[in-house]
């Protein structure tokens, strides 16, 4: 009895613990370095502009307003701290214009943005990493691990034609092979085709404009909550439900098809109603969604979405 009380105390304390240590060190806590802040705000709003250029038919002068923030955010931005953001700002700001002029558009703001990039020439040398870069399916199934995981990237130019049943499961069966803590395989996955549904769920999440209507097959990766017990295992649903995701995102390259990983960074208020349109029992943490279907084309065009350099990431402690 005394343990089970201390658990629920435990896990009050550690929701509480969570909750401080978030405020602390979370995007808009003035605790945190400002360059860290700067870095990551930065390399967001990079990334909605290379998304953009990545769809099969971008809207003709989009995000105007993000353009602004990158550029003015950019010329505050330290590059000492890394040069990454830099690099996909500029390399998204430079696709923006080839893609305008390709298209024969022109506007004061894509003068603007070539004036602005020529300032940077000198700052940071070019070629820059950013915009977006060829990618081919041709090359299926990769034949290495290694090939498979360089060969992985968010395509969001899918067709929307339904895959076949068996070889969902295929996929699924392939994606079970993720480690899970004890084998425990909490995850779960619901798989969607109806098209209205999965405008339904696309429309509660919130992140496939621009994309969402070529979406004809849809995952929602999720996680048994009953698996878990006591404070300490509070986030382990998470942990062995992004393992599993990631692994059915390499399924799905595997197999020859498109992914792309749709963020599940919300309230309990759209959790809630994600569950119901997608009749998802309330025991389940939703974990994130998955995009997937035959690409439209074998040679397609991706975000570039460029890496930082490995020693940016990495403590080699003695
Ligand atoms: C958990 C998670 C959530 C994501 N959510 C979205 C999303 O809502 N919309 C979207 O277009 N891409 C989304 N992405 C894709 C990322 O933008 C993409 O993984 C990143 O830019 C790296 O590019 P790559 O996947 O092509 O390597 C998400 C990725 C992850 C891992």
């Amino acid at each position: 009895m005394f343990s089970k009380l201390s658990k629920v105390v435990g896990i009050f304390s550690e929701a509480l613990r969570d909750a401080l240590l978030f405020l602390r060190f979370n995007s808009y806590s003035p605790f945190v370095d400002k360059s860290k802040r700067a870095f990551y705000k930065i390399i967001i709003e990079a990334h909605t502009i290379e998304k953009g250029l990545s769809l099969p038919a971008p809207k003709l002068l989009f995000g105007r307003d993000k353009i602004r923030f990158v550029m003015n955010a950019l010329s505050r931005y330290d590059i000492a701290h890394s040069p990454v953001p830099a690099h996909m700002s500029l390399g998204a700001l430079e696709a923006y214009v080839a893609f305008h002029a390709q298209a024969g558009t022109s506007d004061p703001l894509l003068d603007e943005i070539a004036t602005y990039l020529k300032t940077w020439e000198a700052k940071l040398p070019k070629p820059w990493m950013g915009g977006t870069r060829d990618y081919t399916f041709d090359t299926q199934p990769p034949g290495t691990l290694q090939q498979l995981i360089a060969s992985r990237s968010s395509i969001r130019a899918l067709r929307p034609t339904p895959i076949p049943g068996e070889q969902i499961v295929e996929a699924i069966a392939l994606a079970q092979q993720a480690p899970s803590q004890c084998n425990r395989q909490s995850s779960r996955v619901h798989v969607y085709q109806d098209p209205a549904r999965i405008q339904e769920l696309l429309a509660l999440q919130g992140g496939s404009r621009g994309f969402a209507p070529s979406v004809g097959n849809l995952f929602v990766v999720s996680s048994e909550i009953c698996a878990w017990g006591g404070p300490g295992q509070r986030n382990q649903a998470y942990v062995d439900g992004a393992l599993f995701a990631m692994c059915l995102m390499f399924a799905c390259r595997s197999m020859g098809w498109g992914a792309c990983p749709l963020n599940l960074a919300i309230d309990h208020k759209t959790e809630t109603a994600i569950r119901r349109a997608g009749g998802i029992p309330a025991g389940e943490r939703l974990i994130m969604m998955i995009a997937f279907g035959e690409p439209i084309a074998p040679q397609t065009r991706v975000a570039f979405s460029p890496r930082r350099p490995a020693a940016e990431i990495a403590t080699l402690h003695a």
